[in-house]
């Protein structure tokens, strides 16, 4: 099982493929995981990459379809969910060419819910756990108890040039996934539970089809 997760910067791609990781075991690549593991190591592609996250940018097509390869090529199962790729059309056609995708799922939400999710979103440096300062007493991970951390792009400047970048990307591939027959579009401006409920509706429907 193949998943792309689509959506603007805080629409719950993280969160969703969190629960699907632990529910159904998938395993979660994440090309904005990648990227920061490589700044958090000091890599070259991590120096290179830090200046164009922390403003808001993409990096280019040619790294990052080489960096997601890598990481396909690493893992020891076939199920798997790709989050927060493609973000272009080149990247699209790129994914096209070396894999049959199952489902695209593409995260709906406003502008105005996703901003204030971000300004108040912290994340787990130990267990990677994706929380909200709204549902917190404290800055401690609810899992670990390590203290959380902010990200460097959850800043108002950055934020305003992802949703940018992402609205200039979003149509053509989604275009591209509708062609294809695999696309799923999910209401994502409600609790994190219903994103996931109706996410397993979805994933259902297709089992049954598939069975009958
Ligand atoms: P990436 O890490 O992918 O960031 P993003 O796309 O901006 O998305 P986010 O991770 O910010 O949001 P999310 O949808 O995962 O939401 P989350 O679940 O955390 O990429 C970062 C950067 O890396 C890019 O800007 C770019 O520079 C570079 N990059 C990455 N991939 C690239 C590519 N393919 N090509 C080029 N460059 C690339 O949730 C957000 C908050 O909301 C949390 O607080 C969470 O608890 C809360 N929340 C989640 N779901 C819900 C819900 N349903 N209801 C209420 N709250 C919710
Ligand atoms: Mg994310």
């Amino acid at each position: 099982m193949k998943i792309i997760l689509l959506g603007a910067p805080g629409a719950g791609k993280g969160t969703l493929a969190q629960n699907l990781k632990t529910d159904y075991g998938y395993a979660h690549i994440s090309t904005g995981d990648i990227l920061r593991e490589n700044i958090a190591q000091k890599t070259k592609i991590g120096l290179q990459a830090k200046k164009l996250i922390e403003k808001g940018s993409l990096v280019p097509d040619e790294m990052i379809v080489k960096l997601l390869i890598e990481k396909i090529n690493s893992l020891k199962t076939d199920d798997y969910i790709i989050d927060g790729f493609p973000r272009t059309l080149a990247q699209a056609k790129s994914l096209d060419k070396i894999l049959k995708v199952d489902y695209v799922l593409s995260l709906k939400s406003s502008h105005e819910v996703v901003i204030d999710r971000l300004l108040n979103r912290l994340t787990c440096p130990n267990c990677k756990t994706i929380t909200n300062r709204k549902w917190l007493k404290d800055d401690v991970c609810p899992k670990c108890h390590t203290k959380l951390d902010l990200r460097l792009d959850d800043n108002e400047e950055a934020i305003r040039k992802r949703l940018e970048i992402y609205d200039e990307n979003f149509k053509t591939i989604l275009d591209f996934y509708k062609k294809l027959n695999i696309l799923y579009e999910i209401q994502a401006d409600e609790t994190p539970e219903k994103t996931y409920d109706l996410t397993k509706k979805i994933i259902r429907v297709k089992y049954d089809c598939q069975e009958k």
